[in-house]
């Protein structure tokens, strides 16, 4: 089966080259050019493991190939999956250019196309990715409509739920996968196109476009949901003297909780829950609806990383502060990424900066995009290595949680002249460095 794929960002380049690796012929399209040919020669714009291997191999075997034409996905395949970015605007609305834009494309292209009009067999099957508002479909089928392509444009959604740092794996081992539609021929496509995925566990929901749209935006805002529970809970734990780690277990083991995104840290980042609880909030506004729990869940969120600062300025003043060297771990927005889209430990270091003589700062992956996103910053030094971050400071920062960090000898931070952590991600052993006679400061511990 031949597939064309609309957009090589996160969600595009690992869904073309997972397809590729699984046999399909894929055809990845972006409009921006410089892009296709540095992908042309496997080059990748971002860090994602498994995937430079995966893009390289179907590249090889000649089951991917990537085109800066607009034309040719149309041309190539019948069966096409949208993955451009949907970001928020200034207000936090969805911004559906990008996928408006290939829209009017792929109706201006096939209206010229004489051979696809008249043959009354030709369909394309339209899959859309991209996290869409709910009622997106039902706009596009009016549009479609409209220029008389109802019945040859078959519009579903097949929303994403890919991790970044485990992209590949998730998309190779799904927990399910979410087809909304209407179209019996568009599913049957779909299903024989995850077939070798799904064959062990019966894991694809069919449902409406409503649904299906309502369920990306639901599932991500419920785990942010969860994240900003922990988090408010933490600060409980700290005022009375609880341990949120217990406490994360103690509801944790209740299946009906489960433990998952529930740990408590400095709030959540990325390019899509903030977006995502944002934009739920938008379409239940749209809709004449109130939104109470995402915009607890935001305000909780934004008032973490603040908490977190403020437990700093309560151990030292401001004036204090001034005089002070610190060594910072992680700036991505999670580990194995170099993704620093909305990262809360570029936020952290954005307020702390100011404040303090000079930040050592240490990012295994995102240093890079790091650096470019903190360049106003004079008095950041980024260092090679975790230890290297910790030697002239006075105190250090735990921002990302790397595994590398969770493992380094406590030793080490005997080194710290005012020997003194806060552990934004609650990582380091706080019984064990505090028996050293180091101060520990975690969240809700
Ligand atoms: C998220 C969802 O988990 C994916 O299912 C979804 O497909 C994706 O958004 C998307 O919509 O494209 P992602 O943004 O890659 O994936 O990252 P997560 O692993 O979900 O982490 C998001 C943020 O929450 C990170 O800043 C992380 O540090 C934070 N987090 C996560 C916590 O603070 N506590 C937790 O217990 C879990």
């Amino acid at each position: 089966m031949k597939i064309s794929i609309i957009g090589t960002g996160y969600v595009g380049l690992v869904t073309g080259a997972c397809f590729a690796n699984m046999g399909y012929e894929v055809c990845c399209a972006d409009v921006l050019p410089d892009k296709i040919d540095s992908l042309k020669i496997g080059v990748i714009p971002f860090f994602e493991p498994g995937l430079a291997d995966m893009v390289e191999r179907t590249l090889e075997s000649k089951n991917l190939f990537f085109t800066s034409d607009v034309k040719e996905p149309s041309s190539f395949a019948d069966v096409i999956f949208i993955c451009v970015g949907t970001p928020q605007d200034a207000l936090g609305k969805p911004d559906l250019s990008y996928l408006d834009e290939y829209f009017a494309q792929l109706i201006k292209t096939l209206k010229q196309d004489k051979k696809f009009l008249e043959d009354i067999e030709a369909k394309k099957h339209v899959f859309i990715k991209s996290t869409i508002p709910p009622g997106t479909i039902k706009r596009l089928n009016l549009t479609l409509s409209k220029n008389n392509l109802g019945d040859k444009i078959l519009l579903s959604s097949n929303p994403e739920f890919l991790k970044e740092g485990s992209a590949v794996q998730d998309f190779m081992k799904p927990d399910r996968v979410v087809v909304g539609s209407s179209h019996q021929e568009s599913i049957d496509i779909i299903v024989e196109l995850y077939r070798s995925i799904l064959w062990k566990s019966d894991r694809m929901l069919i449902t409406s476009s409503e649904s299906s749209e309502i369920i990306k935006y639901a599932a991500n805002s419920f785990l942010a949901m969860k994240i900003s529970f922990i988090n408010q809970i933490s600060r409980l734990s700290d005022a009375i003297g609880g341990d949120i780690h217990e406490i994360r277990k103690g509801i944790g083991m209740d299946e009906r909780i489960n433990p998952h995104f529930l740990y408590a840290g400095l709030g959540y980042g990325g390019s899509c829950f903030p977006k995502d609880v944002n934009g739920l909030e938008f379409v239940m506004r749209s809709n004449d609806l109130t939104s109470e729990l995402m915009t607890a869940t935001n305000s909780v969120n934004d008032s973490q990383i603040q908490y977190f600062v403020s437990k700093i300025l309560h151990f030292y003043s401001l004036e204090n502060l001034k005089e002070k060297e610190i060594g910072l771990w992680g700036l991505a927005f999670k580990p194995n990424t170099d993704d620093v889209r909305e990262s809360v430990a570029i936020k952290l270091v954005k307020l702390l900066a100011p404040m303090v003589k000079h930040i050592y700062a240490y990012e295994p992956i995102a240093k890079e995009n790091a650096i470019q996103e903190l360049k106003d910053f004079k008095n950041i030094t980024y260092v090679d290595s975790s230890l290297n971050a910790i030697r002239d400071s006075h105190f250090l920062v735990i921002a990302t949680e790397y595994s590398q960090f969770w493992n380094v000898s406590p030793k080490h931070f005997l080194q710290l002249k005012d020997k003194c952590i806060f552990d934004g991600r609650n990582i380091l052993d706080k019984n064990k460095i505090e028996s050293m006679g180091i101060r520990y400061f975690g969240i809700g511990r």
